[in-house]
């Protein structure tokens, strides 16, 4: 599923909204992962505290948006720019691909709890497009 011009255009107009509220959105994004969707603490498994909030899921949420943010940054080249990251979760990391839908949909959830008037259906739809794009 590829992006249009006019998602392309709405993903960057949310994004610039929302961007400064990276570190937040994603701390929240993966401590309702790691709470809602249990299994995918098996990858965090040697850090101390999984719990919501804590600092090393407060850390790795920033870490996440970081690659957020730089794929809105190459929107026409995702894969390319990706790349390392992508080859990083598949080979090493060993992430299984189901746990990317579920951080996805963990930050959709995000977003529409803190950005209500922004998040709308167009929104929603951009932005869920976009996040269903490989980081893998
Ligand atoms: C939106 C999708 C994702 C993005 C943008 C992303 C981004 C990143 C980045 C930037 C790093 C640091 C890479 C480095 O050190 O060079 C990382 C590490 C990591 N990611 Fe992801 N990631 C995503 C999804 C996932 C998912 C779904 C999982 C598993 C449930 C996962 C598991 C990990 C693990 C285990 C590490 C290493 C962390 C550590 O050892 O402390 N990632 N990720």
């Amino acid at each position: 599923m590829s992006l249009s011009v006019k998602d392309k255009d709405t993903i960057k107009a949310f994004w610039s909204k929302v961007s400064s509220k990276a570190e937040d959105i994603g701390s929240d994004a993966l401590s309702r992962m790691l709470v809602v969707y249990p299994q995918t603490k098996t990858y965090f498994s040697h850090w101390k505290d999984l719990s919501p909030g804590s600092a090393p899921v407060r850390k790795q949420g920033i870490t996440v948006m970081s690659g957020v943010a730089e794929a809105v940054k190459n929107l026409d080249d995702m894969t390319g720019a990706l790349l390392t990251l992508s080859e990083l979760h598949t080979f090493t990391l060993r992430v299984d691909p189901a746990n990317f839908k579920i951080l996805s949909h963990n930050i959709l959830v995000v977003f529409a709890i803190m950005f209500p008037n922004d998040f709308s259906p167009e929104v929603h739809v951009a932005m869920d497009k976009f996040l269903s794009e490989k980081y893998r």
